[in-house]
């Protein structure tokens, strides 16, 4: 076997500089603690300034560094001054992890204009935004950086338990968003992956949690019988940023308990 390290270490992010969006809660924030936990340096970033702090004094209470930011990944120039201000403060960044997202549920011919482009503009444009701002950087300064974007199962499927078309087109898209841009930056020596969670313990299907009878639908659905931890999903992101998938690229990691296989 060759490796670039010793095979222990090929796991470990010292060194690196990791920048999460949506990192102040869920998904995020279990990732901003396992990143530092692997080595990383995190930046902590979400429109919530007062979320992404929070979890900044998480892990620096963990005894890793973070650095925390407000950021819309909706907002162009908002995008480029964060990252901007963020790589004067962290002194550049290697790994990127496109999480923030948003789901607004509603039957499709009850979905205004206005909700759809919102939940496109996060969950796709600041995926796109965010990683051309940063292979921007990457390209300029020659470092190979590496992505990893958050899609979902409902990549893939048209179902799942209530409509929810803009949420479900917006995650199809990052499938495809990820592997044309890994396609596009081979060359570079940017890596591009995504991760495709199950329905994940997070705020953002509270709603579930508290329902009975759709929490038994999910375990119907699952092979496995369960929802994801979030902290599941983050090690799945940690394997995609490191060096142990360096021959990795454009591909979509289901974390799923097995919904995708059935
Ligand atoms: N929870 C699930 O079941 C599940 C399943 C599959 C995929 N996902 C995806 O995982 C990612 C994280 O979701 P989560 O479950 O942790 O949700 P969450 O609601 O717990 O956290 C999302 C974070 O994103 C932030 N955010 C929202 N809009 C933003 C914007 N415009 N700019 C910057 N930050 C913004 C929020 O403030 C929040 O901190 C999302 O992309 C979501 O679609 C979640």
């Amino acid at each position: 076997m060759t490796c670039a390290q010793a095979p222990e270490k090929m796991f470990r992010l010292d060194e690196k500089r990791v920048f999460i969006t949506g990192g102040g809660g869920g998904i995020g924030r279990s990732a901003a603690l396992l990143f530092a936990a692997f080595g990383a340096h995190v930046v902590v970033l979400d429109r919530d300034l007062a979320a992404a702090q929070a979890v900044g004094n998480e892990v620096a209470d963990a005894g890793g560094t973070a650095f925390a930011a407000a950021l819309d990944v909706t907002d162009e120039s908002d995008v480029i001054s964060a990252f901007t201000a963020a790589e004067e403060t962290a002194g550049g960044f290697d790994i990127l992890i496109n999480n923030a997202g948003i789901s607004i549920r509603r039957p499709s011919t009850e979905l205004s204009l206005a909700d759809w482009n919102s939940v496109v503009s996060v969950n796709l444009t600041g995926m796109f935004l965010c990683s051309r701002t940063a292979a921007r950087s990457w390209i300029a300064r020659g470092v190979a950086g590496t992505v990893v974007n958050t899609a979902s199962i409902m990549s893939y499927s048209g179902g799942g338990l209530h409509p929810n078309v803009s949420y479900q087109s917006a995650k199809a898209g990052v499938v495809n968003l990820t592997r044309t841009l890994a396609v596009e930056w081979a060359d570079d020596d940017i890596r591009v992956n995504a991760v495709a969670p199950t329905w994940v313990r997070t705020p953002l299907i509270e709603h579930l949690a508290a329902d009975a009878a759709q929490m038994q639908k999910i375990r119907d659905l699952t092979p496995l019988k369960r929802l994801a931890e979030p902290e599941e999903v983050a090690f799945a992101m940690v394997f995609l940023a490191g060096s142990a998938a360096s021959m990795t690229t454009g591909h979509v990691l289901a974390v799923d308990g097995g919904y995708l296989a059935k």
